[in-house]
This record gives C-alpha cells, sequence and structure tokens, in this order.
C-alpha cells in the first residue's frame, strides 16, 4: 500500500481564507456586491461566488457603469489610484486585503517619499506587483530575472529600497538581491516575502525530496501555486500539478510507493481533501 502525506500548509493562507470569508460574510447581508479582481485565482471559488450574484471588476472603466454597492478588494491589494477612483463614485469599500501586502505599499511609499528608488522582486504583470507600484510615485524597477538584475543601471545618488511580492520564491530573491548587491548601490533590503509563502515553500520540497511522486493542486493562474510546482518537480520528477481531482491520473500514481500532497493559497480546503481521499484508496 502507498504511503500518502498531505503537507500541513497545504490550501488557503490567512489572508486568502480572510478575503474569501469577507464576500460570503458581505453576501449574507444582502446588497449588491462587486470584488476588484477575481478574489481568489481559484476558478471553481470564482465560480460559486457568480452563482451566488458576486460581480467581478476588472478595470477601472468597468466602475464607471456603477454607482451603487459594496467593492471588496482582494487578497492582492490594488493601486492608490484604484482605492481614489472607487472612492469617488461614492462606493462602499471593503478592504481585504492582505496586512502583508499593505505593509509593502507603506514601505514603498515612505521610501518613494524619501525619494529613495524602489526595485520591487516580481513578476510586473501580477496584481499584486501591480498594486504595489500603484504606491511607488513611478521611481521603481521590477526585477524578476538574473538577467534583468544584471542590466540594472540605476542612478548611484538615490538609494535603493529593494521589496519583494509576497509569493516570490525565497532563494532566487535571495540570489536577486545578491547580483544587486555586487552592482556597489547604496540599498536596503526588505524581505517581504511572507512567512506562509516561505513555509509552504519549505516544507513542499521536503516533501517533493522524500516522496516517490508529488500532486501539487491549484488554479493554473495561481502564481504561488506554480512556484510549489516548481519547487516540486526540482526534487520530484513524477510531479503532477492538477486543478482538482478530475486533473490526476489516479491509475498512474497506484505506480509510487509514496505520494506528497501539496496546494497553493488559493486552493479551497474540499479540493484538497478530495484528492487526499481518493489518492489513500
Ligand atoms: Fe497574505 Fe501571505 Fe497569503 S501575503 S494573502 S498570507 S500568501
Amino acid at each position: 500500500m502507498k504511503e500518502v502525506v498531505l503537507a500541513e500548509t497545504a490550501g488557503f493562507c490567512f489572508g486568502v481564507k480572510r478575503a474569501v470569508d469577507t464576500v460570503y460574510n458581505e453576501i449574507e447581508k444582502g446588497g449588491k456586491v462587486y470584488t476588484y479582481g477575481p478574489i481568489i485565482h481559484n476558478a471553481e471559488v470564482v465560480a460559486d461566488l457568480a452563482e451566488k450574484g458576486v460581480s467581478v471588476i476588472q478595470t477601472m472603466e468597468e466602475l464607471k457603469g456603477i454607482s451603487e454597492g459594496t467593492i471588496i478588494i482582494r487578497s492582492h491589494g490594488v493601486s492608490e489610484e484604484v482605492y481614489n477612483n472607487i472612492k469617488a463614485r461614492g462606493l462602499k469599500i471593503i478592504d481585504a486585503t492582505c496586512p502583508y501586502v499593505l505593509k509593502i505599499h507603506k514601505i514603498v511609499r515612505e521610501n518613494s517619499n524619501l525619494g529613495h528608488h524602489i526595485v520591487i522582486i516580481g513578476n510586473k504583470k501580477h496584481p499584486e506587483v501591480e498594486g504595489i507600484i500603484g504606491w511607488c510615485k513611478n521611481n521603481y524597477t521590477v526585477v524578476e530575472s538574473a538577467e534583468e538584475a544584471e542590466t540594472l543601471d540605476l542612478s548611484r545618488n538615490k538609494k535603493i529600497c529593494i521589496v519583494s511580492q509576497t509569493t516570490f520564491n525565497y532563494k532566487n530573491f535571495q540570489d536577486l538581491v545578491e547580483i544587486i548587491s555586487k552592482k556597489g548601490y547604496d540599498i536596503i533590503v526588505l524581505n517581504t516575502i511572507c512567512n506562509a509563502t516561505e513555509e509552504r515553500q519549505t516544507e513542499a520540497r521536503k516533501l517533493a525530496l522524500e516522496s516517490d511522486a508529488m500532486v501539487v493542486i491549484g488554479d493554473l493562474h495561481s502564481s504561488n501555486t506554480r512556484k510549489l510546482y516548481e519547487i516540486s518537480k526540482s526534487e520530484c520528477e513524477n510531479t503532477y500539478y492538477i486543478q482538482t481531482l478530475r486533473d490526476l491520473d489516479l491509475e498512474e500514481l497506484q505506480s509510487f510507493r509514496s505520494v506528497g500532497i501539496t496546494a497553493g493559497a488559493s486552493t479551497p480546503n474540499n479540493i484538497i481533501k478530495e484528492v487526499h481521499t481518493a489518492c489513500q484508496k
């Protein structure tokens, strides 16, 4: 019989849980509810909310057509401009931005005000990074790869403040900071990777090393799930990235003696449970 181990850190992190609970609580109160962007990167949860009448606003342009209701800001946060736009329309805002992300907004705003140049280590297309950029007063550079770090060429007259997207891979962050450090800038480094991410990544690596096969559960658009997949795959060749049980070939899994399971921060518990139970059979 194969051994199946479920990572203790699998599933919703505290910031995502808080944001999702906020939406469900607001639905109970009645009235029209919107989220600014999908509340989490999970198609199943977003579909359930849509069924309950929650609409997703994707752009500031779409805001223009709305004159009443509540807008919930998701855990990724938004730029200052988006906040101001929502307020200007007289809509009720419930801010479910994760406190760890709010901390980054505060850091970059304060450092920008001091005239420092902000370097954000992260993916510039990720909504969290787009939100952080919106607090930087146009004084920023986003760095995602070693190549971008190597070619970074900033004024030496300014202090550089380096922060990270909360879900960035810790080792890659260290590597990129090391490359930038060698350039001789006056830098302040603030590791803003959230503990939930670090713990999840460390546990995934350990589990992948100990297992013959790894199952990583999460939405294909979830950046933190993708990172878990990459880490697991680097330690365990037989790593499967699935969104739900439907994507898993249980027969293939039977050939392995030990299977590890982990899941991204936006993967609901019921999906994890279903996969875990099926793998144990
Ligand atoms: Fe917040 Fe960390 Fe989750 S930043 S949203 S607790 S992954």
